[in-house]
């Protein structure tokens, strides 16, 4: 596509934009060089989809600190992806309660207040002994089969058994959740189709039901966990409504769980094809911390997120109509190679960089020091106990997301 002087006000011609077709089987299974032909291409893009794409490090990252950004589709009259995400059954309109990733402030401050203490480094700090526990007893189940499936035996259940203890679920409960998050999380993709619907709809119905139940049983037996926590937060200013709290409860579910998920699937992936940075890791454990924030950059799996523009603007000298909206290629971003050397190498030692994988600005992952704890010890404990382990296929097959990028499964021999 031609260079253009300086980018239209106007959503784009959509006749006249340039291709970018998410849901494209060969983008969903390796979408960084699509990701760098765009990166190379021009600064703001105008797709095929009507939309405006984004995708070198300080565009991505001045957009989502800009304060005249908003997260709340419905600043986003003139943008087909978010007037189909508008469509989610918790997603704000005028009946439903402000959902923190969707908010803007004051409700954005205020719902993100209450959550915060619960996911401070210090906090998550002390969760870390009974993380390892959780890893070790997925990865003892394994032992003795020889081989597992990574996303089913660790990257999915350590998430869910963990977000679950927080929050208070007891276990015997904790099987009812499979599903249900990743159901709702197809909602974020860019489009949205009757079968996503289909699922989303009772998937969330289910997470209301659920929840109303286990409100009512901590009712008359409060418990130290988030749950009870956020109700009496509740019942002392009524700062969070009973609409609310269930909205951030199945918030906390649907953002950290499939996210998790695949930072340990795309993660481990990477290791495995990179065998000298796997056998680092093995033999310097301390390497944990970096390691998870290079997969973290090089593979990661929330690959955009979205803003629209609340007045007319201008960003890093990017021009934007009020209510444009804008797809904020986080996983582009984070391979710049104006930002990053070597970009498309996985280099664990490469210390802990500014990558976007969680985010910038007032919305950067509330969860982000749990991922990386959880992320810590798996990979750790995954590379002491089976250092031989190899994939068993070269081509793992992928979820069909767009935003979220993982694995269905990554079957390995443990050697
Ligand atoms: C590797 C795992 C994770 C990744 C890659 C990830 C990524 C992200 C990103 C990119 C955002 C910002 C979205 C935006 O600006 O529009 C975000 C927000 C958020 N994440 Fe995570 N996340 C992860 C794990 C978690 C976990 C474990 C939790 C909680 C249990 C969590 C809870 C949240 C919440 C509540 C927000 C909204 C914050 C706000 O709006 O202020 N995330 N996450």
């Amino acid at each position: 596509m031609a260079e253009r002087a300086a980018p239209a006000r106007q959503m784009p011609d959509p006749d006249g934009g340039v291709a970018f077709d998410p849901a494209d089987p060969a983008f969903v299974r390796n979408p960084y060089p699509r990701w760098a032909e765009l990166r190379e291409s021009e600064r703001l893009l105008a797709t095929d989809e009507g939309m405006w794409v984004l995708t070198r490090f300080e565009d991505v990252q001045a957009v989502l600190r800009d304060a005249r950004m908003s997260s709340n589709p419905r600043h986003a009259e003139d943008s087909r992806r978010l007037r189909r995400q508008q469509r989610m059954p918790f997603l704000p309109d005028d009946a439903s309660p402000p959902v923190m990733l969707f908010a803007d402030p004051p409700d954005h401050t205020r719902l993100r207040r209450l959550a915060n203490k619960a996911f401070t480094p210090k906090a998550v700090e002390r969760l870390r002994p009974r993380i390892q526990e959780i890893v070790d007893d997925l990865l003892d189940r394994a032992v003795d089969r020889g081989e597992m499936d990574v996303m089913a035996d660790v990257a999915f259940p350590l998430p869910v058994v963990v977000i679950c203890e927080l929050l208070g679920v007891p276990a015997e409960d904790q099987e009812q959740f499979k599903g249900w998050s990743t159901d709702i999380a197809r909602m974020l993709d860019p489009v949205v189709d009757g079968t996503i619907l289909e699922r989303a709809v009772p998937a969330a119905l289910n997470f209301v039901q659920y929840f109303a139940g286990l409100i009512e049983e901590r009712k008359t037996n409060p418990r130290d966990d988030l749950l009870t926590g956020f109700m009496q937060v509740e019942a002392d200013g009524e700062r969070l409504s009973q609409a609310e709290l269930f909205a951030m409860c199945i918030l906390l579910f649907v953002a950290g769980h499939e996210t998790t998920a695949n930072l340990i699937g795309n993660g481990t992936l990477a290791l495995l094809r990179n065998r000298d940075q796997f056998d680092l890791l093995r033999a310097d454990p301390s390497l944990a911390v970096a390691a998870t924030e290079e997969l973290l950059r090089f593979d990661p799996p929330v690959q955009a997120t979205a803003r629209s523009a609340t007045e007319d603007l201008e960003i890093n000298g990017l021009r934007l109509a009020k209510g444009d909206g804008v797809v904020c290629g986080l996983a582009a971003a984070n391979r710049d190679p104006r930002a990053f050397k070597d970009p498309d190498r996985v280099v664990l030692a490469r210390g802990r960089g500014t990558h976007l994988a969680f985010g910038s600005g007032i919305h950067y992952c509330l969860g982000a020091p749990l991922a990386r704890v959880e992320g810590q010890l798996a990979f750790t404990a995954m590379t002491q106990r089976f250092p031989e382990m190899e994939p068993q296929t070269d081509d793992p097959p992928y979820r069909e997301h767009f935003v979220l990028r993982g694995l269905a499964s990554l079957p390995v021999r443990l050697g």
